[in-house]
């Protein structure tokens, strides 16, 4: 199945939302894919995952800020940045073994492709950081959904190097800039079970006067 994204043009009018079946679906069936089944899966095309985050960007966004940018690690590129995750890890504790030493080095070769989240606070008088962060969460679950529609697992990590300042530089993220999380992205036959969620009423009341 080829999928089309039927994206609007600006100040187009957009059909008003009904019932639909599969897009309920696709959340009642989304699931983080476990990092191990995503070795061997395949990658999206570049054409594809251009559309996948044209999709993926369409998030809420107080005062149109942008407070987010993508990263693509993809390719070898994952081995070479792999090895510098790997020397940051080594300098940072020079004890670590050789076995070690390679499970950081191959830390992104784990899935056929990364996508680094940065959140990019900017100045603006309309929107506050919290929700600028807020808007950078959002792009994470829509980055999974979009992914999920184009038949592509995903599981959203941090992990150490997203809060080390070195390792996150050798990234791409500048001095004001944070990594919202790197995505392990793949087309899998590993199939995902699902887990325990929350009840709704353990989280959920109506607001009464007291
Ligand atoms: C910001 C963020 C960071 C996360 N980092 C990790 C991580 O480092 N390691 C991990 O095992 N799961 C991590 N997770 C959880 C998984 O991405 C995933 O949500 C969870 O394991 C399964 O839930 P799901 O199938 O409903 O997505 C993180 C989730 C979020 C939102």
């Amino acid at each position: 199945v080829k999928i089309i994204p039927q994206l609007p043009s600006q100040d187009s009018t957009l059909p008003l939302p009904e019932p639909n079946q599969k897009l309920i679906d696709g959340l009642t069936t989304r699931r983080s894919a476990k990092i191990a089944s995503l070795r061997n899966a395949k990658a999206p095309s570049n054409e594809e995952l251009r559309e996948i985050l044209k999709v993926a960007i369409r998030v809420p966004d107080h005062g149109k800020t942008v407070p987010w940018r993508i990263i693509v690690i993809a390719g070898e590129n994952r081995g070479i940045l792999g090895q510098k995750l790997a020397d940051v890890a080594f300098v940072k504790n020079p004890k670590i073994d050789a076995e070690q030493y390679n499970i950081e080095k191959e830390r992104l070769e784990r899935a056929p492709l990364v996508i680094a989240l940065l959140h990019t606070p900017k100045a603006n008088p309309k929107a506050t950081l919290w929700e600028q962060e807020l808007s950078t969460g959002a792009l994470g679950l829509s980055l999974l959904l979009a992914l999920q529609g184009y038949g592509y697992s995903a599981c959203w990590l941090s992990e150490w190097p997203i809060y080390d300042e070195a390792a996150a530089k050798i990234i791409g993220a500048k001095d004001n800039e944070k990594i919202a999380g790197l995505f392990y992205v793949g087309k899998t036959q590993i199939a995902a079970t699902e887990r325990p969620r929350p009840n709704v009423s353990d989280i959920v009341e109506y607001w009464n006067e007291s």
